[in-house]
């Protein structure tokens, strides 16, 4: 994303903004020395460990090990996108994001299609409140005018051309309605309406601009529900409906229900729920777990009984396990022979909130899928579940947790659990992800061997990114080593030898690969074994050190480039100098 803003312009951006503002205009902070001290944003505490140094332009929470950038709080804080956040802090300082052309055309296309929907859905509103027909099926279901307007619920006509007619006055006008999926093509070249006789859901973004509709029919025809089609701005994969109603509750209860249907959302909200949400037919993403995560600590997924809830239940936890970590919690709950609208009014508020309350823990979910899918009344079957369930747990992040619940599935299926977690570290190996700093074998060892000397080079200049400057000629330097990283050290070099001033915070941004960006911000949170006041002649060892490894490699190419006889001048006396060396 960040190929649309030139790098050099986010490097000064970052440079100069001032992260203490930043937090402080959302959170409130205390001065403590060079830094400022808070109560974490991000999980529940009373005794402040969340530390903002604007020195560093880099924020850290000791409690729940939340870390990053002005730039990437407010990505997780307002949940803003890279751009948007570049932007918010670019208004902060009063300057102007450069844009490409092809950029400002598109993000003019992409409001005037936002634009257009909003007046569509306007018009739909009014319908609704015009049909009698509309309103009687509403009331049939509960919904009151109050919930229909929090909702922006509409009516499209029963008509072919309604929406043509009205909205489609010229070619390009048609254009655009087909861009945002309000029209089909015919074969002949002509349109028509996509949604007829239909209640309408308009479905908006994370700032509240319509993206797209669902509708749903209102008499007994079919499809029952019919959605707007992908389009540059509507993408299923990534929105919810109700988030940007649900908003609010969500973030005040900490806690969001993941529902399957757009009824089920407002029939939960005409009954006092206010923090549910709904994939748009389609099944949870990553994408719209981590959205939730970045606002709420709990997410209840609560499907219907049938297989296809059973299944998207089963699916949702396995995109969780590797999501789920301090305060980030998810449950289930499988509604027997209701969806959440039917049982809430049936049975009403407090029923629902009992239910929600005894929603199942992951982990009991997790045993009970397995013991569900095994014969566990037999020895083979009940060694498969204990299989499956370690497989679910190898897939959760190192902790407590997961030790707690390799504890359990011991217990469950009468094993020792020596011998379960022999099989989750073989198991472990093929999972675990790797660094840049290497395979996946190193990486578990690090603990005990020191860090390789590239990576301490690198966690040294994050502390410290003016040491950069003490290396003479950084381009002309380490040319042959090849150990991976290399290549991060000398642009992190390269770049503080470029600018009058760096922080850490600049170093971090100035890679726009976000895996990146997490292991380096990672590797500056690491407590530093190192001394501050000795981090200088460590840094020049390391240096020297990684000289002579250069300089070794050198030799070594030289040596055989001269049994290959391919030795020019140049190379003679570079292999005379070294070997005197
Ligand atoms: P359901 O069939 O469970 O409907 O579909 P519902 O939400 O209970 O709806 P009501 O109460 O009968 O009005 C759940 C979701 O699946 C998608 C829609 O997003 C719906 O909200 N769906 C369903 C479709 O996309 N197309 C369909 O034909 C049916
Ligand atoms: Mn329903």
């Amino acid at each position: 994303m960040s190929e649309r803003i030139p790098q050099d312009f986010i490097d000064d951006l970052i440079e100069r903004a001032d992260i203490g503002e930043v937090i402080g205009r959302r959170v409130e902070i205390k001065k403590a020395g060079k830094e400022f001290k808070a109560c974490c944003p991000f999980h529940n505490e009373k005794t402040p460990s969340f530390t903002v140094s604007p020195e560093k332009g880099f924020y850290h929470c000791f409690g729940c090990g939340a870390h990053g950038t002005a730039l990437g709080f407010l990505m997780d804080y307002e949940r803003l996108t890279f751009v948007e956040a570049i932007e918010e802090v670019a208004k902060m300082l009063g300057v102007n994001v450069p844009k490409r052309k092809e950029d400002i055309a598109k993000s003019k296309e992409r409001s005037s299609l936002k634009g257009l929907l909003q007046n569509i859905s306007s018009y739909y509103e009014q319908n609704l409140k015009d049909s009698n027909k509309a309103i009687k099926y509403l009331k049939s279901r509960g919904i009151d005018g109050k919930t229909a307007k929090h909702y922006a619920l509409g009516f499209s006509k029963d008509s072919w051309d309604d929406i043509t007619n009205k909205f489609g006055a010229t070619q390009e006008d048609k254009k655009k309605l087909l861009a945002c999926g309000l029209l089909i093509e015919k074969d002949d070249g002509g349109f028509y309406d996509r949604f007829r006789n239909r209640l309408m859901f308009p479905i908006k973004n994370n700032k509240g601009e319509i993206v797209g509709f669902g509708g749903r029919i209102i008499d007994d025809e079919e499809p029952k529900y019919l959605n707007s089609p992908e389009t540059s701005l509507f993408k299923k994969g990534e929105l919810l409906y109700g988030l940007y109603e649900s908003k609010k509750s969500i973030a005040d209860q900490r806690k969001a229900i993941i529902v399957e249907g757009y009824t089920d959302v407002i029939g939960l909200y005409q009954n006092k729920i206010g923090n549910s949400l709904a994939t748009l037919g389609t099944a949870t993403t990553e994408i719209h777990i981590n959205k939730i995560f970045r606002i709420s600590d709990q997410i209840i997924f609560c499907f219907d009984g049938d297989n296809a809830g059973k299944k998207a239940a089963k699916k949702a936890m396995e995109l969780c396990l590797p999501l789920v970590r301090k305060n980030k919690e998810a449950r289930f709950l499988i509604l027997e022979d209701d969806d959440p609208d039917d049982f809430i009014r049936r049975k009403g508020f407090k029923a629902f909130e009992k239910l929600i309350k005894e929603a199942q823990s992951m982990d009991e979910f997790l045993i009970n899928l397995c013991n569900q899918e095994s014969d566990i009344s037999s020895i083979k079957g009940k060694a498969n579940a204990a299989e499956n369930a370690m497989t679910l747990a190898n897939k959760i992040r190192d902790g407590i947790y997961k030790d707690l619940l390799i504890k359990r599935i011991a217990q469950e299926y009468d094993l020792p659990e020596e011998k379960l977690m022999k099989y989750h570290a073989s198991n472990k190996k093929n999972t675990s992800n790797k660094s840049f700093s290497g395979s996946t074998s190193k990486k578990v060892s690090s603990q005990t061997k020191r860090p390789s000397l590239i990576k301490q080079a690198i966690q040294i200049l994050l502390h410290k990114p003016e040491l950069a400057r003490t290396i003479i000629d950084i381009s002309n330097q380490f040319n042959f080593i090849d150990e991976k990283g290399i290549d991060i050290f000398r642009e992190i070099a390269r770049l503080v030898n470029e600018k009058d001033k760096v922080k850490l915070a600049t170093i971090i941004e100035h890679f726009p690969d976000p895996k990146l960006q997490g292991y380096l911000s990672k590797l500056a949170t690491e407590q530093n074994l190192i001394n501050d006041n000795e981090l200088a002649s460590e840094f020049d060892d390391i240096i020297k050190r990684l000289n002579i490894q250069d300089q070794r490699k050198e030799l070594t190419s030289l040596i055989s480039k001269a049994k290959k006889g391919s030795l020019n001048d140049n190379d003679q006396n570079r292999l005379k100098e070294l070997s005197k060396k």
